[in-house]
């Protein structure tokens, strides 16, 4: 094996012969280079949701690519590709009069979303709204604004100055929220929330909190943002996490499941008021990226999104969950897992220590689930069968034991 990949979020010194070495997949199955199978139980980054080998996306991107692979989309410059896959995330989205902002990564999609909340202030004459206000376990990326934005306090640790203007406030407390508000509101641009906190360890808000986040940003003339790079894409039952709590963002990210990781692709909706803000005649939205409508990785996520909706995956997350949620509940009940959270079809089971260990058991056996801290998360292809689902929590049980 060489040593020439750095890999992310590693420990550069570890050997390569340590990696598993991932060569195939179909449907929710993967396999290594020695011919093992694993049961993908975190649908390869919490993103795979309609499985792995489906030809419709091949094609599609074949199609696609055999025509042009990729041109700019920067003025005078169009694609249909990129117009139709915007029309159907809009289609499903709470602002289906909206319009979106296209990149490739989680990461660039945060870091544009700051960077749009903050000029819709500077374009309202409010100069001094730069602070975003974040959540303690808020994963938003690694990118400078997106490691700034971070609650997962080492994941900003080591790199030097971050972005100014963030304040923390604790994950579900509305109170301290508040505050925050009653001190800074005239200076806040947005609040920045995932509305189910995903890689900080699966985190569903509490009731009520949402709401209560967008209360705040009305009665203060903050903007509302949704990070749904995890929960978008049906993750959480619906479309968006937006539509599963009923709370309507100004403005919301999304990557990962809208091409279930064909290619990358990545963006932003922005609202039809935010739209009417950027507008105006002469305003030059001046960011933006070379791969921002790539057109193959837009071809791939209209397959995606086609088959999405052809199958019925949204709901069907609502299944998967019911499945993991009654396994959970029994290694709740035979003392094996202290707890257990979640919704949709991402779960978390609270083992109340170290999980790696349990996590490299499962791995040894066959089965992909990631280590948290203290849990393991759960978030499978939507597509899972009940065997397979069974084979998780098989497996999940016997590590523990
Ligand atoms: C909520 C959220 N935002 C942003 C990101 C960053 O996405 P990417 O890794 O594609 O840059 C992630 C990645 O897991 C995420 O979960």
């Amino acid at each position: 094996m060489s040593n020439s990949l750095l890999h992310p979020f590693s420990l550069p010194e570890q050997a390569a012969s340590d990696y598993v070495n991932i060569v195939r997949g179909e449907g929710s199955i993967v396999f290594d280079d020695s011919g093992k199978d694993y049961v993908d139980g975190l649908a390869n980054l919490w993103l795979c949701q309609v499985g792995y080998g489906r030809t419709k996306i091949v094609e599609a991107v074949t199609n696609q690519m055999s025509q042009i692979h990729a041109y700019n989309t920067f003025p005078p410059f169009t694609n249909s590709p990129a117009e139709r896959i915007t029309e159907m995330i809009v289609e499903r989205s709470p602002h289906p009069d909206g319009r979106v902002f296209l990149g490739s990564s989680g990461s660039e999609a945060v870091d544009t979303v700051l960077k749009i909340a903050r000029v819709v202030m500077q374009q309202r004459g409010q100069t001094e709204r730069q602070i975003i206000v974040k959540r303690t376990n808020g994963y938003h990326g690694t990118n400078f604004g997106g490691t700034s934005a971070q609650g997962i306090a080492p994941n900003r640790e080591g790199w030097g100055d971050l972005v100014p203007h963030f304040i923390e406030v604790p994950h579900d407390d509305l109170e301290a929220t508040a505050q925050v508000f009653a001190e800074h509101g005239d200076r806040i641009a947005a609040v920045l929330t995932e509305p189910v906190q995903g890689a900080g360890g699966v985190h569903p808000p509490v009731d009520g909190y949402l709401e209560g986040l967008r209360r705040l940003c009305d009665q203060h003339g903050a903007l509302l943002i949704f990070d749904e790079v995890i929960c978008g894409f049906g993750r959480t039952g619906h479309w968006f996490g937006a539509q599963a709590f009923g709370v309507t963002p100004d403005l919301m990210t999304f990557a990962k499941g809208v091409t279930s990781g064909y290619l990358p692709l990545s963006g932003v909706i922005v609202s039809r008021d935010i739209c009417a803000e950027l507008e105006k005649p002469e305003f030059l939205l001046r960011t933006g990226y070379t791969y921002s409508g790539h057109h193959a990785s837009c071809a791939a996520g209209i397959a995606n999104l086609e088959i999405m909706t052809e199958e019925g995956l949204p709901e069907r997350a609502n299944h998967v969950g019911e499945k993991l949620a009654e396994g959970l509940a029994a290694l709740a009940s035979d003392g094996l897992i202290e707890s257990w959270r979640g919704m949709g079809a991402v779960y978390a089971a609270e083992l109340g220590r170290d999980s790696v260990p349990t996590r490299n058991e499962m791995l040894k056996n066959g089965v992909i689930v990631r280590p948290i801290g203290t849990c393991l998360a759960i978030c499978p292809p939507l597509v899972i069968s009940d065997d397979e689902i069974g084979r998780i929590l098989d497996t999940m049980e016997s590590a523990l034991k």
